[in-house]
């Protein structure tokens, strides 16, 4: 068996980031306060810095990204890193080489921090084991168990759109069951103080009883989201294989799709969210999507600043830990 591993060094920093599990809530709202400074403001240019300078950032993503993967990328360059990018397709493991061997072949070229996306759980802990004290490791996804900088990125807009996170209630719909969105968004509002956070989906779509602690489940949607301050949408991951994806797409969209006169029935002043990518029409109706609550565009420019904020909190770790 492994020894047991930690992403926390002997202070409570983070050495890595791999899961938001075990992170206490002062941790968290570090994170967030200095995204919120770093956060686009509009008509200013992007924020810079020099946190990550003389470092190298390697984005190893085995699995597709659009907003993940840019903007790790920008939120790196923006302080300062050199920045490299390898996909499963284009690069030696399409020929074989083990996901080790890449890492190995990439400590030789004195990468500091290793981004990974992976479909298959564990992948993250397992390089982290092997390049500790060298490296850091940052999740950007892995399986359907977790994905820490959306859950940040998340809780971040929803700070900034709504104020704080007492007496919210936040509804999170759709393919729950299959979502590492939905995972890290729960622990991460949970450990911020949200008490009513509700998991809404189909019965097939709806994750075991012991997943989600503490979240009122819900199978029908206007039940789900009446009320609710947040209404965050899931894509359904039909990648991710099993047998709870609907046949009928449109049937779905008529039972848990977002419609402007469904949104009517949680509060007034509610905001939608979704992480992208979208499937107009099946999840969200399209003038939802666009229309005047929805903070989906904002999620993803705090994408960067929450990513430059983790990046900064492991370089400044390492730099600790090296002194
Ligand atoms: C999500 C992901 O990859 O988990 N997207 C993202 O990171 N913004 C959600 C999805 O693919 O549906």
């Amino acid at each position: 068996m492994n020894p047991p591993f930690s992403q926390l060094d002997s202070h409570g920093r983070l050495r890595h980031l791999i899961t938001l599990d075990g992170l206490g809530r002062p941790l968290l709202e570090e994170l967030l306060n200095h995204a919120d400074a770093l956060a686009a403001q509009p008509g200013r240019p992007p924020a810079r810095g020099v946190a990550l300078r003389g470092m190298t950032v390697a984005n190893l993503f085995a699995e597709p990204s659009t907003r993940t993967r840019a903007s790790f990328e920008l939120a790196a360059r923006r302080l300062g890193a050199d920045v490299v990018n390898l996909d499963n397709a284009l690069s030696s493991r399409a020929k074989g080489e083990s996901l080790l061997d890449t890492v190995h072949t990439l400590l030789s070229m004195q990468v500091d921090a290793f981004v990974i996306r992976d479909a298959e759980p564990g992948v993250q802990e397992r390089v982290a084991r092997e390049v500790d004290g060298l490296a850091s490791v940052v999740s950007a996804g892995e399986a359907h168990l977790s994905h820490p900088t959306q859950g940040l990125l998340d809780a971040l807009t929803i700070r900034q759109c709504l104020g704080g996170f007492d007496g919210l209630k936040v509804a999170i719909v759709g393919d729950v069951a299959r979502s590492r969105v939905a995972r890290s968004a729960h622990r991460a509002l949970a450990t911020l103080g949200v008490t009513e956070i509700r998991i809404v989906a189909p019965r097939a779509m709806l994750p075991g009883a012991a997943e989600f602690p503490g979240a009122r489940r819900f199978e029908s949607l206007d039940g789900g989201i009446a009320g609710a301050d947040v209404v965050m949408m899931l894509r359904i991951q039909h990648e991710r294989g099993g047998d709870a994806g609907p046949a009928d797409l449109a049937a779905y969209h008529r039972d848990f799709g977002l419609t402007a006169a469904r949104l009517a029935l949680a509060s007034p002043k509610a905001i939608v969210m979704h992480p992208g990518p979208m499937n107009r029409g099946v999840e969200i109706a399209s003038d939802v999507a666009d229309g005047d609550q929805s903070v989906i565009l904002r999620q993803v420019a705090n994408g960067v600043a929450v990513r430059m904020a983790v990046l900064a909190h492991l370089a400044e770790s390492r730099g600790a830990g090296a002194r």
